[in-house]
């Protein structure tokens, strides 16, 4: 029997493996890592992965399909969970499992395991994925199966099957990386009237906080062709890059840090905290140029749709008919979507310092406060008429009504 796993190297991830050759008749582990750009978490791996009891480790780099095939398309949806999350755990989930149901199908493997816990959006991410490209594929989800309750039993299940282990007991925050964000959960931060250790050397890992930031700015020009981020300062760049640059600029500038106790699909509360400095700066940019570039009906329909969008991603509903065809609006959406965005980075603030496109649907001729010869002020007389008709035939009947 063959199981793959999508393995991480961190903890859960590392005592599955000795776990599934106990409780699955010894069989084959080929563990999968994606690279979506967690960095330096990957060095080591495959020493790590063999040792432990895999038989071969595959690191797949995913980040530039990731940046242009989830993360841009859900920019410019302008999809936001709740207001405040963007988004970067949720959408990083359908891409790994994508690649390990590849993977699993070439190796002709029987079962594909995850880490994830039952308390999660992530297991459901993971499967919906799964189910969508391999719909009769086994999945084990240890955390569903097994009798350890805690991290504490887990470094016990660690420790008793030699399983190298490089965390300090107490002070690590369940984390979550990549090349667009890091989350941060449990400790201190279950409790949403603990306010976050922003200022306490290594808890921001992008960045720094606003009150650490330099108190000169930072200006930054993003071009777009058809929505999609293409060139930073004049230099043209691939989306690695863009992503790269913008989390530098905007991690030494305090900005993209998002608070909130959201709620999870599963239906609970859950608090955490999120980095997303180059996220933050092109979900402002996007946006500025749809101010410029968006007919009124247009940029108010899609106002909706960012929100079924984010939505969608969250509960890891990538791979579906609905979220497929709200791109294929958000695409034709996006042909116009061209221009130039100069942003101001400051002390945590993402602030507007002009925007140009050859689209632009703004006509000084008309939004003049001086003279012009194309609005015809009177116009607007019989124009209100009409648009007020309801509001007058409703306030007749109230009055007619009122005394009965
Ligand atoms: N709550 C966020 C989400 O559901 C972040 C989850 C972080 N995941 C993790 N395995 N640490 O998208
Ligand atoms: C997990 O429970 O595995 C991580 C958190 C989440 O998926 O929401």
């Amino acid at each position: 029997k063959k199981v793959v796993l999508a393995y991480s190297g961190g903890l859960d991830t590392s005592i599955i493996i000795p776990w599934l050759k106990e409780n699955y008749n010894n069989c084959e582990v080929i563990a999968v890592s994606a690279d979506v750009g967690q960095g330096t978490e990957l060095d080591g791996l495959e020493e790590k992965a063999l040792k432990t009891g895999a038989s071969k480790l595959y690191i797949e780099d995913l980040k530039e399909e990731f940046i242009q095939e989830y993360v841009y398309p859900t920019v410019q949806a302008g999809a936001v969970y709740e207001n405040k999350y963007l988004l970067g755990t949720s959408f990083a989930r359908p891409i790994i499992a994508k690649r390990i149901v590849e993977i699993a199908k070439a190796e002709g493997a029987d079962a594909i395991c995850h880490g994830c816990t039952g308390k999660g959006n992530d297991q459901v991410r993971f499967e919906l994925t799964i189910k969508a490209f391999a719909p009769e594929m086994t999945i084990i989800a240890p955390w569903r199966e097994w009798s350890i309750k805690s991290r504490e039993e887990e470094i016990e299940y660690a420790e008793a099957h030699n399983i190298p282990l490089k965390i300090n007991r107490e002070t690590n925050y369940s984390k979550d990386k990549n090349i667009w964000h890091l989350s941060h959960e449990g400790l201190d931060l279950e409790d949403p009237a603990n306010e976050p250790q922003y200022n306490h050397p290594g808890f921001l890992e992008l960045g720094v906080s606003p009150e650490q930031a330099p108190d000169e700015p930072t200006y930054v020009t993003i071009h777009f062709e058809k929505g999609k981020p293409t060139a930073i300062n004049g230099k043209e760049m691939n989306g690695v890059e863009v992503v790269t640059t913008l989390n530098e600029l905007g991690g030494k500038n305090g900005v993209g840090l998002a608070d909130i106790v959201e709620n999870r699909l599963v239906g609970m509360k859950s608090r955490g905290v999120y980095e997303t400095p180059g996220g933050a700066i092109l979900y402002h940019a996007h946006n500025k140029l749809e101010e410029l570039c968006l007919d009124r009906d247009t940029f108010h329909y899609k106002q909706q749709i960012g929100l079924k969008f984010a939505e969608l991603v969250y509960y890891g509903q990538w791979f579906t008919p609905l979220r497929e065809a709200l791109s294929a609006f958000v695409d034709s959406t996006q042909q116009t979507v061209t221009g130039d965005v100069k942003l101001k980075l400051y002390k945590g603030n993402i602030i507007d310092a002009g925007v140009t496109s050859p689209y632009s649907l703004y006509d000084p001729e008309i939004a003049t406060f001086d003279e012009d010869e194309v609005y015809n002020q009177a116009d607007a007389d019989g124009f209100i008429n009409l648009f007020g008709l309801p509001i007058k035939v409703y306030a007749h009947m109230k009055a007619k009504t009122e005394n009965k």
